[in-house]
């Protein structure tokens, strides 16, 4: 029976010193928490790891502070267009959908265009047609709609920029903080990803980011299975989440080594955030060039205790 193994992150980037208390703290650590025990349950009971990653996901995005789902950011009309992907690594399937809206869990979603069509990635309107279609879950603007997200986009739009939630904006609480994801593996060894975001404050024009693109912000095969977190743009660029199965199948390198590759990779195109990966031993790593990344892990090797 293989080592089960679970990995998550709530996005690249710190939150201001100045902007952190106590409690807002141990709202982000419980976030993170409870999404770790879901999947550690499910992986526990000899669940796939592609339910493991599902669950995991929905209920970081069920959490406001997280950017997908309910925390989503918004865009420069003050909408929120949310992507997602997940990928099950045993039979190289994936689904993906961009720019969706009102979608309570888009990587949800994500699984149905997997398991329910012929297509990859669904995007924009037909997405949600798609949605609407199968009976998905939706919700009101209002659901999606938090304060500090809508100050996030004041500052953005009044200093005429698209933002990664950077440090020099004053009110809103984080420097980068794209989305979130988690990976697994299961007691047969299969490998599962799955990364969600609401993207970038302040975006325009049905901008998208690297989650929903496969091998870009999210993959999985037989090798490894990754989910990255940061500016989407430079993941586009660095084919990111592939390029750490690539070292490893062609280079032959370990899960740790060809993660450090991929990150040194990411740094040298100026590309910022970070990645969480696992192998079919149940092998983690967390590697990131941000100044930190909200991430959590529960492997066997860790007595299946959060470390
Ligand atoms: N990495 C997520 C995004 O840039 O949208």
């Amino acid at each position: 029976m293989a080592k089960i193994a679970l990995a998550i992150h709530g996005g690249a980037g710190t939150i201001l010193k100045s902007q952190m208390t106590t409690a807002l703290e141990a709202e982000y650590r419980g976030g993170l928490e409870t999404a770790l025990k879901i999947g550690w349950e499910i992986l526990e009971r000899g669940g796939s790891s592609l339910d493991a990653v599902e669950a995991t996901v929905c209920s970081l995005e069920d959490f406001p502070l997280f950017n997908a789902g309910r925390g989503s950011v918004f865009t420069h009309e003050g909408k929120q267009e949310m992507d997602a992907c997940i990928m099950d690594g045993h039979n190289l399937k994936a689904g993906a959908v961009a720019f969706v809206k009102n979608i309570r869990n888009p990587v949800s979603l994500a699984r149905l265009v997997m398991e329910r069509t012929e297509h990859v990635l669904l995007a924009g309107d037909g997405a949600n047609q798609f949605a609407e279609q199968i009976g998905v879950a939706t919700e009101p603007d209002e659901y999606f709609f938090t304060e500090h997200r809508w100050l996030q986009l004041q500052e953005a739009m009044a200093d005429g920029r698209v933002q990664l939630d950077h440090a020099e904006v004053a009110k809103s609480h984080s420097r980068i903080r794209v989305g979130l994801g988690t990976v697994a593996c299961d007691t047969n060894g299969h490998l599962a990803a799955a990364t969600s975001t609401g993207g970038m404050t302040n975006k325009k024009f049905g901008r998208v980011g690297d989650t929903p693109l496969v091998g870009l912000g999210n993959y999985a095969d037989e090798t490894c299975a990754v989910s990255c977190t940061g500016h989407g743009e430079y993941f586009m660029l660095g084919v990111t989440a592939y390029d750490v199965a690539a070292r490893m199948k062609y280079k032959g390198l370990s899960l740790e080594d060809a993660a450090r590759e991929t990150i040194a990779h990411l740094t040298k195109i100026n590309g910022e955030g970070g990645l969480i990966a696992v192998d079919p031993n149940g092998n983690v790593t967390l590697p990131f060039n941000s100044d930190g990344m909200y991430r959590g892990s529960i492997t066997a090797k860790s007595g299946g205790q959060p470390p």
